[in-house]
């Protein structure tokens, strides 16, 4: 049977969450946290599960209102600074990954924190996707080895924020896309399309999703 080691999450849906309830945007993604901690909590008890990657915010995102790019960036503050006893309690390690250069200096030095903070926690590592491109992941590889010589798939995978291959990969929200997340990690994940918006999507959907994952026939490219 297939271990889902390694999940990953394009959370979308935020705002039609709000905006089908009346309420501003922001709303969403105030919700969509609480869902993230509760998906977090219920991965670091799994034993199978030693990954979970979360689409947090794009660099494509910074298109969006200045309010809602301001809001979120201080939800991010006050949602790690917040959480901090939930990793160490949970033994889980915070590791993000993006281009981290593009926040505010007191917005790095929290992600950094919570960072050193959880880095001797062993169980579950949450990875949180912070001005996180794939395209954007991949240059930064490539130039970070541009003096070698005969690169591998190995060296470039290790290259990059992500290292590890993406065995179940979830877009919430309805649409069939990947929006540049995981790229090259996702080259063989499973992947799994559902309507639920991320405010609303709970432990018993991942389940599910993770029951029928167990019973794929990954070939890989070979034959069974
Ligand atoms: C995903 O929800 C959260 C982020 C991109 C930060 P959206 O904000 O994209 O919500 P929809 O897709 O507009 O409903
Ligand atoms: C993808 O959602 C990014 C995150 C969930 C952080 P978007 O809402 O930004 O994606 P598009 O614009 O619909 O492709
Ligand atoms: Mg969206």
């Amino acid at each position: 049977m297939n271990k889902p080691k390694h999940i990953a999450i394009i959370m979308d849906g935020n705002g039609r969450w709000a905006q089908k309830r009346n309420l501003k945007r922001v709303k969403g993604h105030e919700m969509g946290a609480e869902v993230v901690r509760s998906i977090t909590e219920f991965c670091a008890a799994s034993e199978e599960i030693n990954r979970l990657t979360l689409y947090a915010f794009s660099t494509e995102n910074w298109k969006r209102p200045r309010l809602e790019v301001e809001f979120l960036m201080k939800l991010l503050d006050k949602y790690l600074k917040k959480e901090l006893p939930t990793y160490l309690k949970n033994n889980i390690k915070f590791e993000p990954i993006g281009d981290l250069r593009a926040f505010s200096p007191n917005l790095q030095k929290t992600i950094e924190h919570v960072k050193e903070a959880t880095k001797h926690c062993d169980g579950l590592v949450q990875s949180l996707a912070l001005n996180y491109g794939a395209k954007n992941e991949i240059v930064r590889a490539f130039n970070a080895l541009k003096d070698k010589k005969n690169i591998t798939e190995e060296m470039l995978s290790n290259a990059l924020d992500c290292k590890e291959d993406v065995d179940i990969l979830i877009r919430t929200g309805g649409d069939k896309r990947l929006s540049n997340f995981l790229l090259w990690q996702a080259a063989y994940a499973e992947l799994f399309f559902i309507d639920t918006l991320w405010p609303d999507f709970s432990i018993k959907e991942l389940e599910k999703i993770i029951s029928k994952f167990k019973k794929i026939e990954r070939r890989f490219g070979g034959l069974k």
